[in-house]
């Protein structure tokens, strides 16, 4: 037993108490790597085609190109089509595709049978043979599929000869055409044609994305996109060539790109030392040899030798793209540098904004040398100088550890635009190619510097209209998620001049004016409140006494006050030395003058003299939720009172997953923001704090990860893919601690303990729940209400997003558990429920599915 244990308690993973925590959130101890078998995957449909060959052609690395009048069935075209053969041996390539080619002076279309629908690779080979009749470096001709444009009046660029397009294509239906369209008076050719299948688990429909302002939000929707491949790189590697990779890609290196290359090295491990974890492992982002070879996960760039240059720096890699277009970029890691777990952090950043904040592979991993991989989406309004930067540095805020970072392979893929095109604006419309205004095409960028525009040179009021037209149009699905910052004050000009410093009052809309106007126009035109003097406050907190604070949070101090006509105010006081609390106070100020629920704490007002950054709200005189359940004298709360309490916060919290404008997520669901009023009415509080700003994820990873361990969701934890059922997790452990009476982490107890999520669902597999429930409750309990609140809790607790509940499912349960104790009936409802200390115990699920719902409505 000893010895378990001080094995246990050495081993790396278990150093510090926060890993461990982190832990028990994952406590899958599924650690075999078993090497996976050599990956086999069969495409279903592999067409490959050397158009214009006369015979088949085998390339080096075994795969047969059909020949030309073996793909003539596919072919549709008129008759005068020339197939051009050159003889003679070019060397501009080694392969032989090149030599041959299809040349279509008219409108000509491939097509082919697709027998299973998915992702399917199309890859396009063009080079300008010699030609009797045919120019073919002026050749200018669209390609395009039933739905995608892929190239519109393309032609051989000049200072290429030979052009490879590969793209990435959803096809959903059994048939698939690939259309050529020479320009009028021209024509058009192809050297060769691949259209191959990707296996399913290529790509995900979600990434990370980044809003305008800098945000981080879950991109859902994928594969609702044509991507075109412009870059895949081994990084730190060798070119991998089609026979070397599991699915015969190319991957090339990537010094062209780097940046500055002394701030770089090389590094690399024995590919057989990579560990890919299982293909059914639940650590999301694993890779498998089908996303990448061993050969990319095997080398790698780490930042310079420190004893060479400073090693606190980022590396950056510099690709050229078309700004009017998104991306999509995966990022391949695999921790070959690290001699032992958790000693590697790095930050990774797409252009200049926060991709991943003290990124630790080995905590998601948990191991060494394990393939993993993240796709992040890329604006096209946050596309500036037409490059992506992609860069990775160390994670200097941590102290522990080396100062390193790493990236093993990249890649980087255009998504189709919003007219479905690769290439311009011109979409596909039944049989023709036609221009479309690309109204919701034009960046977000080009629009916001037309609405400044117009508010520079107009007043307030137009510009009012602007920002309802602009709030009214529908953005695009990256800037819809988390999107709630986006109308109120849309224009991110004001990200420094809301609360100037200074002192000097320009309004948040960029334009100078008097105070009072200034003031008049945003409270009574947005709704935002009463605008208060801090006078007014000083006295109503009289001089904010440290006597009247009430609470303490990551924005400031939080007073209890009182106006003169008595009316109480909780008064939220922000450090205006923080740029942080700047940007916290515009999101709270944002969000709550848009939410107004009976179980949301409201905002009653501001004020932003003196750059003082204060709001007022309304007075919760009960206090938090946590403190009537324990480590306080506060009475216990019956039953029904809870379940009354969890039933107005998860009202709450569905109303702002569902009620405003655009889903919004809370992300700091607990017991401390569920605040109670005089006749314990449950409101939640405390939207705004972890959410505001352009360094989001720094503050979110500090802020949540400190603030709220206990509550926080595993998969968010593992994606870093914020989504409502995130609340939802952090809501099942509210129940169970309403239930327990017990905080979410308590580092006091035993190991298996330590975590309220984990201990209670394990207690309730086993049949041990009543073992733990808070023993005021014992005996006053309807055993049926009881089971239908553990089913509630469990299933919010659920490892995985999809599988949780809607906070609207959660609600309808709750409000059941809360109709079956009041049809049991028996216990009065007093809040004293140590009178109902009956000799009642409480059994189990056995009653639970027996007890008919009552049918009255409350
Ligand atoms: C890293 O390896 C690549 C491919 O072998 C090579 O081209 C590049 O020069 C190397 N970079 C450094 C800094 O050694
Ligand atoms: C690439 O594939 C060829 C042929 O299968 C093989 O001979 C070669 O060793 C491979 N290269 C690497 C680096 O694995
Ligand atoms: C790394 O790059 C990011 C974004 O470009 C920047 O904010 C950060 O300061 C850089 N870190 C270092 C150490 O230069």
């Amino acid at each position: 037993m000893t010895v378990l244990e001080k094995h246990e308690m050495g081993h790396p993973r278990l150093l510090s108490l926060s890993l461990l925590l982190f832990l028990l959130f994952f406590s899958s101890p599924q650690t075999s790597l078993s090497a996976p078998s050599p990956p086999t995957f069969k495409p279903p449909d592999n067409y490959l085609l050397d158009c214009g060959a006369p015979k088949t052609t085998d390339l080096p690395d075994g795969r047969t190109f059909r020949s030309d009048p073996q793909s003539s069935s596919f072919l549709s075209t008129a008759e005068n089509v020339q197939a051009a053969t050159s003889n003679i041996s070019t060397n501009i390539s080694s392969s032989p595709l090149y030599l041959t080619a299809r040349i279509f002076p008219e409108r000509s279309t491939y097509t082919f049978f697709i027998s299973q629908p998915g992702r399917h690779w199309l890859r396009l080979y063009f080079y300008p043979l010699p030609h009797t009749l045919f120019n073919l470096t002026n050749a200018i001709f669209t390609v395009a599929t039933d739905t995608t444009v892929l190239l519109h009046d393309f032609s051989i660029p000049l200072d290429s000869s030979v052009v490879f397009k590969e793209y990435l294509l959803n096809i959903v239906s059994n048939r698939f055409s690939l259309r050529f369209l020479p320009l009028k008076d021209s024509f058009a050719f192809i050297n060769a044609i691949e259209l191959v299948s990707a296996p399913d688990t290529l790509m995900t429909d979600t990434a990370t994305a980044f809003s305008p302002t800098g945000e981080i939000a879950e991109f859902t929707g994928v594969s609702k996109f044509a991507l075109e491949i412009l870059y895949r790189l081994n990084v730190g590697g060798d070119l991998i060539v089609t026979d070397n990779d599991t699915l015969g890609r190319t991957w090339r290196p990537d010094s062209s790109f780097l940046k500055f290359a002394p701030m770089a090295q090389n590094v690399s491990i024995s590919p057989k030392s990579v560990n890919y974890l299982p293909d059914d492992s639940n650590v999301g982002g694993h890779a498998t040899p089908l996303i990448a070879p061993t050969l990319v996960y095997a080398s790698a760039v780490e930042t310079a030798d420190s004893n060479v240059i400073d090693p606190n720096f980022n590396i950056t890699w510099e690709f050229n793209v078309d700004p009017n277009f998104s991306y999509l970029i995966r990022m391949h890691f695999c921790d070959i540098v690290s001699k032992h777990l958790n000693d590697l952090y790095f930050n990774v950043y797409i252009n200049e904004m926060i991709g991943i904040s003290q990124f630790d592979l080995s905590t998601i991993t948990s191991g060494l040398a394990v393939p993993y991989y993240q796709d992040f989406v890329v604006n096209a309004s946050s596309i500036s100088n037409q490059t992506v930067l992609v860069q990775v540095g160390p994670a200097s805020e941590v102290d522990s550890g080396t100062v390193n970072a790493i990236l093993n392979g990249l890649e980087v893929m255009k998504m189709s635009n919003s007219v479905g095109s690769l290439d311009g604006f011109f979409s596909v419309e039944g049989s023709r190619i036609i221009y479309r205004d690309p109204n919701s095409g034009i960046s977000s960028k080009k629009r916001l510097i037309a609405v400044i525009g117009l508010i520079m040179s107009v007043g307030g009021l137009i510009m009012l209209a602007v920002v309802f037209c602009r709030w009214q149009k529908r953005p695009h699905d990256w800037e819809k998620r988390n999107s709630f910052s986006s109308w109120l004050l849309p224009l991110h000009v004001s990200h420094s001049s809301f609360m100037t410093k200074a002192g000097s009052h320009r309004n948040p809309f960029g334009s100078h004016k008097s105070k009072s106007g200034y003031s008049g126009f945003f409270s009574s035109t947005l709704g935002i409140g009463r605008c208060f003097s801090f006078a007014e406050l000083q006295e109503a907190t009289h001089n904010f006494d440290e006597k009247a604070v009430i609470g303490v949070g990551g924005f400031g101090k939080v007073y209890l006050g009182e106006l003169e006509d008595k009316t109480q105010l909780a008064v939220k006081r922000g450090n205006p030395q923080s740029e942080q609390g700047i940007n916290e106070f515009q999101t709270e100020i944002q969000m709550l003058s848009k939410l107004r629920h009976r179980h949301l704490v409201s905002l009653i007002g501001y004020c932003d003299e003196q750059s003082e950054m204060i709001l007022v709200y309304e007075y919760m005189s009960n206090g938090p939720l946590r403190d009537h359940l324990y480590d306080s004298n506060l009475p216990p709360l019956s039953w029904k009172r809870r379940l009354e309490i969890c039933i107005g916060a998860a009202r709450g919290l569905h109303y702002l997953h569902t009620g405003a404008a655009q889903g919004i997520i809370h992300r700091d669901v607990k017991t401390t923001n569920i605040l109670l009023d005089e006749k314990l009415v449950a409101k939640v509080a405390d939207f705004g704090l972890s959410k505001a700003g352009p360094s989001l994820e720094q503050t979110h990873v500090s802020t949540a990860v400190k603030g709220s361990f206990g509550y926080l969701d595993p998969e968010y934890f593992r994606m870093q893919q914020l989504t409502e059922k995130s609340d939802v997790y952090s809501f099942g452990v509210v129940l169970f601690e309403v239930l327990c009476c017990r905080p979410a982490i308590n580092p006091a107890l035993p190991r298996e303990q330590v975590n309220l999520a984990e201990w209670a669902m394990q207690r309730n597999r086993k049949g041990l729940l009543e073992k733990i429930i808070d023993p005021h409750l014992v005996g006053t309990i309807c055993p049926a209400s009881l089971k239908k609140f553990v089913e509630a809790a469990e299933k919010c607790l659920a490892d995985y997003g999809v599988d949780r509940p809607s906070m609207g499912d959660v609600l309808w349960n709750l409000e059941y558990a809360l109709q079956l104790q009041e049809a049991w009936g028996r216990v009065d409802d007093d809040d004293d429920p140590t009178e109902a200390n009956s000799s009642k115990l409480i059994v189990m699920a056995e009653s639970g599915s027996t007890a008919a719902a009552p049918t009255s409505t409350r």
